[in-house]
C-alpha cells in the first residue's frame, strides 16, 4: 500500500492498474493545472510514488525532498520523453524513473506525417484564408505547395518514432535518409547531420530532448537547408532554436514548418506566430484516445509494480 501523487487528470481507465491494491491516490487539483514547485516538493515528501506529466518539473530538489526523510520510490512519466525529470539525481537517490516507450510510436508518427503534408501543401494558410473570407475563388496560381511524393525526407533521430515515420514515407513514394548519433548500418544512414540537412527536401526531427540536443538545429544549420525545404518537429521544442527558425521563415530562407512542440510551452515565440507558412499544433503528438489511455495505464502499472517490490520493463537510466 502506498500514497501515489497523480499530478494531472488521466484518460478514463488510466488509474485502473492502481485500483484494488489499497493505494491512496492524491491529486490532481480541481482545475487540472500543473502543481507549482513548492507543491511538488510538499507532495514528494509524503508520497511513495509520483505519476508525472511532462508539464511537471521533477528536478533534483523535488527528488531530494522525496528521498531525504521521505519515502519516494518511483516517478512514472506519462510520456516517452523524460527531459522534465532529473534522471541522474533520481538514480543517486535510488528512485526509479519510468516512461512509456513503444505505445505511442505510430500515433506520433501519424502526427509527424500530418505536419509533413499540411506544411508542404500550405494547408493552414489556405484554410485561414477560407475561414477569414480572404479566399475569393479558385485560381491556378494560388496555394502552390511542394510535393511530398518524390521528395527526399531526412529523418533526424532514428529510434522507434523515426522509423515509424520512415515506413509511412516509403508508402508516400518518398526517398528516405536518416541521421542518428550512432551509425545504424541501415540503408539511407547519413553520418553527417549537416549533409543530411543540405540534401533533404523535408526534415523531420525525432531525437530526445535535453542538454545533448539543445538547439541541435540552430541558425547555422537552418542556413544549410534548401530555401524550398520544410522542417517538421514533433520531438521537443528545445531541439530547435525557435527564434532563429522564425527569422528564417520571415526571411524566406525555408519554405514552411510544421511544429507540435515549442521551447517554452505553452508560450510561443511571437516572431514564430507572425511568421508565414507555419502549421502550429499544441503538442498533440500522441493525443489519440487509445494511445493516451495506453500511456497512462503503462505508467500506473509501473508504479503498481514498483510498490509491490517488482521491476517494471520501462525503467529509464541516466544516459
Ligand atoms: C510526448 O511528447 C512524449 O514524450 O510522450
Amino acid at each position: 500500500m502506498g500514497r501515489v501523487l497523480v499530478t494531472r487528470r488521466l484518460p478514463d481507465g488510466g488509474l485502473e492498474p492502481l485500483a484494488g491494491h489499497g493505494h491512496e491516490i492524491v491529486g490532481p487539483n480541481d482545475d487540472d493545472t500543473p502543481y507549482a514547485a513548492d507543491e511538488l516538493h510538499a507532495y514528494a515528501r509524503t508520497c511513495d510514488a509520483i505519476v508525472s506529466l511532462l508539464t511537471d518539473r521533477i528536478d533534483a530538489d523535488v527528488l531530494r525532498a522525496g528521498a531525504d526523510g521521505g519515502r519516494l520510490r518511483v516517478v512514472a512519466n506519462v510520456a516517452v520523453g523524460y527531459d522534465n525529470i532529473d534522471v541522474r539525481a533520481a538514480s543517486e537517490y535510488g528512485i526509479t524513473v519510468c516512461n512509456t516507450p513503444g505505445v505511442l510510436d505510430d500515433t506520433t508518427a501519424d502526427t509527424a506525417f500530418l505536419l509533413i503534408l499540411a506544411a508542404s501543401r500550405l494547408a493552414t494558410t489556405a484554410e485561414t484564408d477560407l475561414r477569414t473570407g480572404a479566399w475569393k475563388g479558385w485560381a491556378v496560381t494560388q496555394y502552390l505547395g511542394r510535393d511530398v511524393h518524390g521528395a527526399t525526407l531526412g529523418i533526424v533521430g532514428y529510434g522507434r518514432i523515426g522509423r515509424a515515420v520512415a515506413r509511412r514515407a516509403t508508402g508516400f513514394g518518398m526517398r528516405v535518409v536518416h541521421h542518428a548519433r550512432r551509425p545504424t548500418s541501415e540503408p539511407g544512414y547519413v553520418a553527417d547531420l549537416d549533409e543530411l540537412l543540405a540534401e533533404a527536401d523535408i526534415v523531420s526531427l525525432h531525437t530526445p530532448g535535453g542538454a545533448d540536443t539543445h538547439h541541435l538545429i540552430d541558425a547555422r544549420r537552418l542556413a544549410l537547408m534548401k530555401p524550398t525545404a520544410v522542417l517538421v518537429n514533433t520531438a521537443r521544442g528545445t531541439v530547435v532554436d525557435e527564434l532563429a527558425l522564425a527569422e528564417a521563415l520571415h526571411a524566406g530562407a525555408l519554405f514552411a514548418v510544421g511544429l507540435d512542440v515549442y521551447e517554452r510551452e505553452p508560450v510561443i515565440e511571437p516572431r514564430l506566430l507572425s511568421a508565414p507558412r507555419t502549421v502550429l499544433l499544441p503538442h498533440i503528438g500522441s493525443a489519440s484516445q487509445a494511445t493516451r489511455t495506453r500511456m497512462a495505464t503503462m505508467a500506473t502499472s509501473a508504479v503498481a509494480t514498483v510498490l509491490s517490490g517488482g521491476t517494471p520493463p520501462n525503467v529509464v537510466t541516466p544516459g
